[in-house]
């Protein structure tokens, strides 16, 4: 680990963890910080070098953590801030660092800073950590939470209401408010003593796990803090604050990285963030990923995935957003992933074990920063239907428990994530008697996880394959086919009819495929197949 500043970031292959569900070691249901440093050799031979945690903080866990208690102390039931050092250290001596999750713009009611803004019966005289008015504001500005009120009717003793940033138990955090004519008090700048608090507290909380060993974080809703900003005007103001921390970090943290949930807008001024994170959230990624079989996110139009077996989807939508990115900032990095904590697995709805070949391929080779979601290398299902456990369901469409179940490790009771009655595990393990267990797949040279850990490894073998290489699309329908760096190929066909591909220029035989056979005018890949290539222009 000894590349000095932030380049290390561009050969990062993440491993999302959702600390409740990868590995219990005290029996508890619940997965914890000790369960998860007796798998780091798992985590190791998959050839990662990045976990990022979801959050792992003290919370009442109305949003699963993602309800801050105390950014200071580790929650009790994943174990303590030691546990959090050993990790840290123990992965470190593995070659892998490790990523926290910054929940920048919200709190959870129970932390102390609303407890006492609640028990006060006006302003702090030292600035409001949090939004309050008196009364509701006839226009209700909101963004971050279509279909429900943004404010919430104070509990008192403090009159009036706060403004919340997801659920009503998640008050924003007050970083003030773009200037529009007429503002009323509380619509405070972004330089009014509460905002510059908050600032501040943003640094001490970084300052607190970076000294403890951590290389960054991802900033959870990144670009939710200063409010009544409108995206078409650039989100500039959040984006200052951002660049301000970034500056002290650039004296203080030289190699820490700060990576926002979604993409930073582009402001003219040197990047705050050091990569995009296109999410399924995004058209880009959803356009091949539809990962929402059971249910379409509001802002999420309903469309024929690229990835899909009945092969009607597009990869028009992905290469504009990806060019655009590309355009306005050629080195920058995107980090896509598998699936993530807000989404359904690649394994979802219809989409079968065969199909994940193709998919993994393209995500590990296209140039982006890769991120496996945790059981993603075995191929976990995603489980619809279960219960709000922890604010899982967003709204009657929207669950989110499906990607959260116990991470499977073999054929023991609860798969092996805990030695807990079954009753009190924190989501019920996939019940299918086939479901696919790190074991099982361990055994068979064939699986997804030896697929995995054979594509990364290429992948780091192979700068070609990284993120610092030329990408040029050859076929941009069925089968997909790109050329990294002009010196490898890489086709896949997500579908399951077969496709042909003419093309001249491969080299030998094939470094990592299924079902693509060469011939004189180029490739015939089978349905689902995949292939990488040597390539000489
Ligand atoms: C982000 C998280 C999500 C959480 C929300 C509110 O979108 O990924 O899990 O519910 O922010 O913090």
């Amino acid at each position: 680990m000894a590349v000095m500043g932030r380049e290390w970031f561009a050969d990062a292959v993440l491993y999302e963890i959702y600390p409740q569900s990868f590995a219990d070691s005290d029996g508890d249901g619940v997965g914890d910080l000790q369960g998860v440093i007796a798998r780091l050799d798992h985590i190791a031979s998959l050839g990662v070098n990045v976990i990022w945690f979801n959050p792992c903080f003290a919370s009442p866990f109305v949003d699963a953590g993602y309800d801050v208690a105390d950014y200071l102390t580790i929650a009790p039931r994943y174990g303590t801030n030691e546990d959090m050092a050993e990790l840290v250290a123990k992965a470190g001596e593995r070659g892998i660092r490790v990523l926290l999750d910054l929940v920048a713009g919200h709190t959870s009611i129970e932390h102390e800073w609303f407890r006492r803004e609640l028990a006060a019966d006006g302003p702090d005289p030292a600035g409001d950590r949090y939004i309050w008015c008196e009364q509701l504001p006839e226009q209700v500005w909101q963004r971050e939470t279509p279909g429900t009120p943004a404010w919430v009717p104070s509990p008192g003793p403090r009159p009036g209401f706060y403004l919340k940033n997801f659920y009503d138990q998640q008050p924003a955090l007050n970083f003030g408010w773009v200037r529009r004519p007429g503002d009323p008090a509380w619509r405070q700048p972004a330089d009014a003593p509460g905002p510059l608090r908050n600032r501040q507290a943003l640094k001490d909380i970084i300052a607190f796990w970076l000294d403890r060993g951590v290389a960054g974080f991802r900033v959870d809703m990144a670009f939710s803090l200063v409010k009544d900003e409108r995206v078409s005007e650039g989100l500039a103001a959040t984006v200052a604050l951002w660049r301000e921390i970034r500056e002290w970090l650039d004296d203080a943290y030289p190699d820490a990285v700060l990576i926002p949930e979604g993409s930073e807008p582009r402001t003219g001024g040197p990047a705050a963030f050091d990569a995009d994170f296109f999410l399924v959230i995004h058209d880009e990624h959803g356009s091949l990923f539809d990962n929402h079989f059971p249910g379409v996110l509001p802002f999420h139009e309903a469309r024929e995935p690229f990835f899909d077996a009945a092969g009607k989807g597009s990869t028009r939508v992905f290469l504009d957003g990806w060019d655009a990115a590309r355009a306005t900032d050629p080195a920058r990095l995107i980090v896509m992933s598998t699936a993530d904590h807000d989404y359904d697995r690649l394994c979802c709805g219809p989409r079968t074990a065969e199909q994940l070949g193709a998919a993994l391929t393209f995500l590990f080779t296209w140039g982006n920063v890769p991120c496996l979601y945790y059981g993603d290398e075995i191929g976990m299902r995603f489980l619809p239907g279960l219960p709000n456990v922890e604010g899982s369901v967003c709204d009657p469409s929207y669950n989110r428990a499906g990607c959260r179940t116990p991470m499977q490790w073999d054929a023991g009771p609860n798969a092996g994530f805990s030695t807990a009655d079954a009753a009190r595990l924190y989501l019920p393990v996939d019940p299918s008697p086939d479901r696919p267990t790190v074991a099982a797949q361990e055994a068979d040279p064939s699986s997804t996880l030896h697929f995995v850990r054979e594509l990364i490894a290429l992948r780091r073998a192979t700068p070609a394959l990284g993120t610092r290489t030329s990408t040029r699309v050859i076929n941009e329908d069925y089968p997909f086919a790109y050329v990294r760096g002009e010196s490898h190929l890489v086709v896949v066909n997500p579908r399951s009819e077969p496709a042909d591909l003419a093309v001249a220029g491969v080299v030998g035989a094939p470094l990592l495929s299924s079902g693509v056979t060469a011939h004189a005018g180029g490739l015939s890949v089978a349905g689902f197949g995949h292939g990488i290539f040597n390539f000489e222009p």
